[in-house]
């Protein structure tokens, strides 16, 4: 039976192992102000009244982890993920074509502290583009390692730390997904970008870090205790 078409859907990746951050537990179930970090990020776009529907990219072994943690929301069941965030992502979109989204926000769960105000500028920015990019200054100085041994200093202005979530028209992302499905992109936009789309880059959030060493839980505490103040 086909369904209605939803005009946004968030389709949030959280099946990867968490390596820089160890301790067992998957980086998306560790706990942030009392809540899992997936639940956070979660909520963000639940919550979100321009977006239609919230699918979450899991690994098999937490499936009944993730089962708990999201007991009482009304999300589409969960989806099993790949090796890379990259085939995560891939089979994410595959698994949205019966519901014909116009529209789809590619996030990490580990970005838990997504504001409705980023949303909000990715969504923007899609109205004249097939491709948005949030992107925040670059704080520390960046130096590329050549391969003869030396430095290569790098303007830091001309730098930009590319975030989550990226807005994308929904049949392109996934065409340019199963396109270059044997080449290795970090984000989703690289996969635009290979695909000729037209991107467009609005203001990232410097509060809307990704979790990725243990320290980072600590840096966004404060975060979220500076917020709530
Ligand atoms: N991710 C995924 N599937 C993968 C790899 C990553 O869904 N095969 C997700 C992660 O769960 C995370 C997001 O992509 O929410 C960003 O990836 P990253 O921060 O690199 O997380 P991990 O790959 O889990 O961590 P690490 O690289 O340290 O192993
Ligand atoms: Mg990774």
């Amino acid at each position: 039976m086909t369904q209605p078409p939803l005009h946004t859907i968030a389709l949030i990746v959280a099946a990867g192992s968490g390596e820089r951050f160890g301790g067992g537990l998957p980086k998306p179930y560790a706990m942030l102000g009392g809540k899992p970090v997936l639940r956070h990020t979660v909520e963000a776009f639940l919550t979100h009244p321009k977006v239609d529907g919230v699918r979450v990219v899991i690994s098999r072994p937490y499936h009944l982890t993730y089962k708990k943690i999201v007991s009482d929301l009304t999300l589409f069941p969960p989806l099993m993920g790949g090796a890379r965030r990259q085939d995560s992502v891939r089979l994410g979109l595959e698994s949205l074509t019966h519901r014909r989204p116009t529209n789809v926000l590619i996030h990490d769960a580990a970005r838990p502290l997504v504001s409705h105000a980023l949303i909000d500028r990715v969504l923007a920015g899609l109205e004249d583009a097939d491709a948005v990019l949030p992107a925040a200054p670059v704080s520390d100085t960046i130096r590329r390692r050549k391969p003869d041994g030396s430095l290569e200093m790098l303007d830091r202005a001309s730098l930009i730390a590319a975030q989550t979530p990226q807005g994308f028209r929904y049949d392109k992302i996934l065409t340019a997904h199963q396109k270059h499905r044997h080449q290795n992109a970090t984000d989703d936009i690289a996969l635009a970008e290979w695909d000729r789309l037209q991107v467009v880059i609005v203001d990232g959030d410097p509060a809307n870090l990704k979790i990725t060493y243990p320290s980072d839980i600590a840096a966004a505490e404060s975060f979220l205790h500076h917020h709530n103040e």
